[in-house]
């Protein structure tokens, strides 16, 4: 069987000493994309790195940067993050006044875009976006930091954001508290990429982090 579940191992819970090296890591066990979790310390409680820091990530790896930006706003920076190097750049519904106008620019500077959705945020507010976008961001915990709990709510979120899809080519993907024990359910109910940061992060041995979490929803 092919598989076309995407994993993108979240870079937050590498060791940002050696964030290249990590990078490379990662690349080489087989992960698909490299999840990229951008903070600001206004709109999530949590500081992490900005467009100088995955610049210097850039050469490291020719995988997929997927930009989970976290950041209010979002939008006067949009540039600066596709110009560092990302290949899809995610805002947060909840921080953008002008979120048609963000997907656009994105979009403009010839990127990927996504929405993020919060725990709380009802998917509704995709409505009139979903047309323009390529992934929807289901948030299962709440952002701002990695290695929290699984929210099973999500899981309804996702059956219901792929509903909307349809049949059109938009990826799903669901972020926060993605392991083993619950990257099953998360594809059963219509996940097509996981984001894992402490999952693939805890251990030495990369290769079988990514690998438990693939056995994990193909059992
Ligand atoms: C949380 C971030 C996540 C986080 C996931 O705000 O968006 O990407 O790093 O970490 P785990 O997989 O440890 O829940
Ligand atoms: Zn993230």
């Amino acid at each position: 069987m092919t598989d076309t579940i995407k994993i993108a191992p979240s870079i937050l819970a590498a060791d940002f000493a050696r964030l290249g090296e990590e990078v490379k890591a990662i690349d080489e066990a087989g992960c698909d994309w490299i999840h990229i979790d951008v903070m600001d310390g206004h709109f999530v409680p949590n500081l992490t790195f900005g467009p100088p820091v995955i610049s210097c990530i850039r050469p490291w790896t020719k995988k997929f940067f997927d930009v989970h930006l976290m950041i209010d706003p979002a939008q006067p920076f949009l540039e600066d993050y596709a110009k560092a190097g990302a290949d899809q750049i995610v805002v947060h519904a909840e921080a953008d006044k002008h979120l048609d106008r963000s997907i656009q620019v994105i979009k403009g500077l010839g990127k990927k875009a996504g929405v993020s959705l919060n725990p709380h945020t009802p998917v509704n507010v995709l409505d009139h976006v979903l047309d323009q976008l390529d992934m929807v961001l289901i948030m299962s915990v709440n952002p701002g930091f990695g290695g929290q709990s699984f929210l099973p709510a999500a899981l309804d979120k996702v059956r219901a954001v792929k509903a909307m899809i349809g049949d059109r080519n938009i990826d799903i993907q669901v972020d926060g508290g993605v392991n083993a024990s619950t990257a099953k359910a998360v594809v059963d109910a219509g996940a097509t990429c996981l984001v894992a940061g402490s999952a693939v992060f805890k251990g030495d041995d990369y290769v079988a982090s990514i690998q438990a979490i693939r056995d994990a929803y193909n059992a």
